[in-house]
């Protein structure tokens, strides 16, 4: 059977606070919305909807980019998640298939619980919710359960009676049935409830009084998690983290204190690399096998290659791209620049815009000078090159194959293969001036206490 998805992402998101839209905000450094586009993708849906507010054009923009202009639809009032799913009508026009209704605001939906609303129908329900038990179950919809044990109808918190309020049993939001079903029933939606909105969570009654079966799928909390607050964005992102540990680990990275060590959503990391405390990965890294990150690094948009040592303290900003065995040690940022097999920066310095050669050292100290205020340049480093302490190098510049800068020299010209640049202030050594300033001053100081 087809299938398709319907995302609501149309809500105000007004308990955020925020002049970001709610489905906007990032759980693993990718926005909610993108999450849940992802899941319909996994989920096989051949059409996937995303339902937009009219007042939201970096939404709007968002949705276009992940599913293209002519599926992305727009509920003009905010009239209640009903309209919004109505929003869709005619974008779905002619499909016979299995809808899935999914919030933009739920990003955490393992694929295989989600699928669970798909085999309840398969199984022979009408229309199927994901439910789970809450602890809390707070402002969310409960859902009542007919003697049977199948689902009977959604009652929202604000539309409970005190009996129905005390059921932790609640809607995740997610909801499949039958396109054409769907749609039917949307038609029978009214608003006649505390809110006055127009309730997709009514399907289910609608549904019960066709006497058509009804079914609530379990799943866990943690996997529904709705975000409505700063407060559960949090929440949902230590949820993401604590999943994201646990994978790697079970891959074959080895870590200290996991706790400390958080992840993207799209970072990718090889067997036997090892991560000591306190790293962060940004989005669009990839680490290759047997890597050591050591303590307190920060990377984004790097890729480090087999053998690398890495840390405590170093900065990969994107673009660096991190050779075989490569050394990058404590304070050393490195940013759009290459570094070959076996080229080593241990301590104090900011590569940027560059390329190193292989085996080619790089001192304490040593600034990759890339902008001028204007325009950005090139430094290229040559194999086994050997860059002294404290060089300034003026990009755009050469050091060729086996060439030597002398310590704190600015480099300003290329410089030969297997030759040596200084280019710095020349020492003047005075023979004796020390002893003599010493013992002049000396005496001066003991005159003047005389006085
Ligand atoms: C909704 C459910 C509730 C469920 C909870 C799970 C209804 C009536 N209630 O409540 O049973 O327990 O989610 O998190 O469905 N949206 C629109 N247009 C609208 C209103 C909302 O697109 O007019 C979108 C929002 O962007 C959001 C989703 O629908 O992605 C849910 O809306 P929200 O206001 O968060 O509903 P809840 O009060 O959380
Ligand atoms: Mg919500």
């Amino acid at each position: 059977m087809s299938r398709a998805a319907i995302i609501l992402a149309a809500g105000k998101g007004t308990r955020m606070k925020s002049s970001t839209p709610k489905v906007l905000h990032k759980v693993g450094g990718r926005p909610m919305m993108a999450w849940t586009t992802d899941l319909a993708k996994q989920l096989g849906c051949e059409k996937t909807i995303i339902v937009v507010g009219p007042q939201f054009e970096d939404v709007h923009q968002a949705a276009v980019s992940l599913v293209g202009e002519e599926n992305v639809c727009v509920q003009e009032t905010q009239s209640g998640t009903a309209t919004a799913v109505q929003a869709a009508v005619p974008a779905l026009k002619g499909f016979k298939g299995e809808a899935i209704v999914l919030y933009a605001d739920t990003p955490l939906i393992p694929t295989d619980v989600a699928q669970g609303a798909f085999t309840a129908i398969d199984e022979g329900a009408s229309i199927s919710v994901l439910g789970f038990e809450a602890d809390n179950p707070g402002g969310y919809g409960r859902l009542i359960l007919a003697d049977d044990g199948g689902l009977d109808r959604i009652v929202e918190a604000k539309d409970a009676s005190p009996e129905e309020y005390a059921v932790r049993l609640c809607n995740s939001g997610v909801m499949a049935a039958p396109w054409p079903l769907m749609e039917e029933l949307l038609g029978e939606v009214k608003n006649d409830n505390a809110k006055g909105e127009y309730y997709l969570t009514d399907l289910v009654g609608l549904a019960r009084g066709r006497s058509l079966k009804a079914a609530a799928v379990p799943c866990n909390e943690d996997d529904v998690l709705g975000v409505n607050s700063r407060v559960q964005l949090a929440e949902a992102e230590t949820v993401f983290q604590q999943r994201a540990r646990i994978r790697f680990m079970e891959e074959g990275v080895g870590m200290i204190d996991p706790e400390t060590v958080y992840f993207s959503w799209d970072t990718q990391i090889g067997n036997d690399v090892f991560v000591e405390p306190n790293v962060v990965f940004g989005p669009g890294v990839k680490i290759a096998s047997n890597v050591t990150i050591k303590a307190f690094c920060h990377f984004e948009g790097a890729v480090v290659a087999e053998g690398a040592v890495l840390g405590p303290y170093a900065r990969l900003r994107p673009g660096a791209d991190i050779g075989e065995d490569v050394r990058i040690g404590n304070f050393v940022e490195v940013k759009n620049t290459k570094m070959d097999k076996g080229a080593k920066a241990n301590h104090l310095a900011y590569l940027g815009d560059g390329s190193v050669g292989e085996n080619a050292n790089i001192g304490a100290g040593t600034i990759f000078c890339n902008y001028d205020g204007f325009f950005k340049h090139k430094t290229e480093i040559g194999k086994n090159a050997f860059v002294g302490s404290n060089s300034s190098i003026v990009a755009p510049v050469k050091v060729g194959d086996d060439a030597m800068v002398g310590s704190g020299s600015v480099v300003t010209k290329d410089v030969e293969s297997g030759d040596l640049a200084l280019a710095r202030g020349q020492q003047v050594s005075k023979s004796g001036w020390s002893a003599k300033f010493r013992e002049v001053m000396s005496k001066r100081k003991a005159d003047s206490k005389k006085k």
